[in-house]
């Protein structure tokens, strides 16, 4: 069950983080891995563990955001393994620099965001089916819990993760003929090196009280269902959206926002009172 052998998967992003993650679970299940990104130094890192479990590895360094870029991963992949039968959009985030209240957003924290989250995860996706062609393949795209609830302070991020989300059933209705599956990972809270909430151990208790399951996601809990996707076992499995969020459904994101709306309204009445 579950054998990637003799397959390839491209991972976007898939140096550190998530991306990484998903990139050791493929390779353990037997796939061969293209992994790609902006450093090449933590791609390299990556890489030296992916051969360590006895893979074969393709580093390639790009930035994503171009539809050059995108087609010189899709080449050296067919030049290197000549096929592609999986590829996961992973590359993706909202730096600090975007991060702030829709009513401050500017045009170019919109533009940042959406275009690396949705509009290149999208032209990836549709570069990766035309390389598929006849034989087809799995299309894996990495979605949030932000993409089905409000996403205070980077709303430009949650709307762009619902647009993957709806590219996704409507790919995966367009491209069914031709073998090709298309499904989205929907993550919770996952701790990476690069989770910037997680410095404040408040807010890392605080986030950990809404997950059911009690403790916040490690790379470690996407990986196994990225290569279920992948794998011949999800055959019949197109379209959907798989959450992976310890089993909560409690917007973390809109609770701290509405806890600092309400500390900001008690400190203005305060002073009111006390003026
Ligand atoms: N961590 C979470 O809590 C969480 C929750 C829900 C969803 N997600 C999603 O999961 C995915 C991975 O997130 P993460 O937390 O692992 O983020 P991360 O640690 O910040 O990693 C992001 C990855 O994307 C790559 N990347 C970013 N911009 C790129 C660009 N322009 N071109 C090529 N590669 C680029 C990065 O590599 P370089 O910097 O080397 O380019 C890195 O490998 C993202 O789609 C994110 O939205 C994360």
């Amino acid at each position: 069950m579950f054998s990637l052998a003799g397959q390839t998967a491209v991972v976007t992003g898939g140096g550190r983080g998530i991306g990484r993650g998903i990139s050791l679970a493929l390779a353990e299940a037997g796939a061969n891995l293209v992994i790609s990104g902006r450093t090449a130094e933590t791609l390299e890192s990556t890489a030296k563990e992916i051969a360590g479990l006895g893979a074969d590895v393709l580093v390639h360094p790009c930035d994503i955001t171009s539809q050059d870029a995108i087609d010189g991963l899709v080449a050296a992949s067919l030049d290197r393994f000549g096929a592609i039968n999986c590829w996961v959009n992973n590359a993706g985030s909202a730096s600090a620099g975007d991060v702030g209240p829709l009513i401050d957003l500017a045009e170019n924290q919109w533009d940042r965001v959406v275009d690396l989250n949705l509009k290149w995860t999208f032209f990836a996706a549709q570069a990766a089916a035309r390389a598929m062609g006849e034989h087809g393949g799995s299309i894996i795209n990495i979605s949030s819990r932000s993409g089905s609830q409000p996403c205070p302070y980077t709303g430009q991020y949650g709307a762009a993760k619902a647009g993957v989300e709806n590219l996704t059933a409507t790919m995966a209705v367009e491209w069914g003929h031709l073998g090709i599956r298309v499904n989205a990972i929907a993550p919770g809270v996952v701790v990476t090196e690069n989770s910037q909430s997680m410095r404040r151990e408040s807010t890392r208790r605080r986030q950990i009280e809404t997950v059911p399951l009690r403790r916040l996601g490690e790379v470690e809990d996407i990986g196994p269902l990225a290569v279920y996707f992948a794998s011949d076992e999800s055959s019949w499995v197109s379209g959907s959206v798989v959450q992976v969020n310890g089993g909560s459904r409690i917007p973390v994101g809109t609770l701290s926002y509405l806890h600092h709306i309400n500390r900001k309204m008690e400190e203005a009445e305060t002073q009111e009172d006390a003026s």
